[in-house]
């Protein structure tokens, strides 16, 4: 078992173990003596795979445990499907001791996130990731949100879980575009801060060695989130592919998923990067991981489209944008580059 402890506003421990489902109840019960109730959240796919196992560790621990299904998917990460459960926790009486659990992945631990920050002005709650993304990613650090007409997670706060239990086998039932997807924040990850975990991963089969892989990634992942809580300097970092990748999706209007998204967006900014003379050349060893992941790296959008989009985008402020530079594998810095310049930046790269 690998074990990360995170301190921020909040100090905890990220658990990372083969088969810990099982041992879900001991854990949370170890750590939280007094509480009495907890609401286990989770998709009707997760819950179908693992939601048993889940609640019945957790029962045994004491627990009196309820569930909270809501159909799987992006489009219920929405206020709407927030409300019933937090409804449902006043009915039940469930207090400041109780706890929420998250199982599944990052639309799951996003919405029940949120609810656990609002329900009596903010309960705890542990993740249990099931998917690669929220494993590596969304279940650590502490944003949670949930999506408005208007866009992706545009309502949400920062509210940091009390624990995550990392239990990877659960990655085996993963459908082969969800892993591909994680896939491409790992290799984010070895981008910006691990040489060694990038030529690993252009050696080895990833899911074979889930247990030494997702460790180092949480690493990189707490190394940011550590350095900058709520998200205004060095946890920008973690953009790196992902301005352009926003675009792509809403230009494709979702059809390309985020994972694909962000690999175009990895392949753009490296090459551009370059060309710009802002960094090594690092692209073909990037688009070659990338697509040995099973994963897209040719844009199918010409600059001007994607910038006009991104534009729009909340992180822009001002004339400036943020861009994450990848200089070399396993080194990136933050540049201002003025929004004027955008399109012939990324020209560069895509057309
Ligand atoms: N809070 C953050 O820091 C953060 C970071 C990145 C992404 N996100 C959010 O995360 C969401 C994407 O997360 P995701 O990719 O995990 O999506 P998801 O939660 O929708 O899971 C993807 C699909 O896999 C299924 N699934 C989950 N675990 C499974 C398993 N073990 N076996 C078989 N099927 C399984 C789910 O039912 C779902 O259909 C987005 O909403 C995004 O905005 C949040
Ligand atoms: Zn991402």
């Amino acid at each position: 078992m690998s074990t990360i402890t995170i301190e921020v506003s909040k100090k905890y421990d990220i658990l990372v173990e083969e088969n810990l489902l099982r041992r879900s109840g001991e854990e949370i019960r170890a750590r939280f003596p007094k509480a009495e109730q907890i609401m286990v959240v989770t998709d009707d796919t997760v819950d179908g795979l693992y939601g048993e196992r889940v609640c019945e560790s957790l029962g045994r621990a004491g627990f009196v445990v309820h569930k909270y299904v809501f159909p799987h998917g992006e489009m219920s990460k929405t206020f709407a499907m927030m409300v019933p459960l937090v409804e449902r926790m006043a009915e039940l009486a469930m207090t400041r001791s109780d706890l929420i659990v998250a199982l599944g992945g990052g639309v799951t631990g996003d919405m029940a996130g949120f609810a656990a920050a609002i329900y009596l002005r903010g309960i705890d709650f542990v993740q249990i990731p099931t998917t690669l993304l929220s494993a590596v990613d969304s279940s650590v650090g502490g944003k949670t949100a949930v999506d408005l007409t208007a866009g992706k997670n545009l309502a949400g706060v920062f509210h940091q879980p009390v624990l995550v239990l990392c239990d990877y086998s659960t990655l085996h039932s993963l459908p082969e575009e969800e892993f591909s997807t994680g896939m491409a924040e790992v290799i984010k990850h070895a981008v910006l801060m691990d040489p060694e975990l990038f030529t690993f991963l252009e050696a080895n089969d990833a899911k074979a060695h889930l247990g030494e892989i997702i460790p180092k990634n949480l690493i990189i992942k707490r190394a940011h989130v550590m350095a900058d809580e709520f998200d205004t300097g060095k946890r920008q970092l973690l953009n790196l592919g992902h301005t352009l990748a926003h675009a792509v999706e809403k230009l494709s209007d979702y059809e390309i998923n985020h994972g694909n998204a962000v690999a175009i967006g990895l392949a753009a900014i490296c090459k551009a990067a370059h060309a710009d003379g802002l960094a090594e050349d690092i692209t073909d060893r990037v688009i070659f991981l990338l697509k040995k992941c099973g994963l897209q790296t040719e844009c199918p959008f010409t600059a001007a489209e994607a910038v006009g989009v991104l534009l729009n985008d909340k992180k822009r402020s001002g004339q400036t944008i943020n861009l994450a530079i990848p200089k070399r594998i396993g080194e990136c810095y933050l540049y201002k580059m003025n929004v004027d310049r955008l399109e012939e930046f990324y020209r560069s790269a895509i057309g």
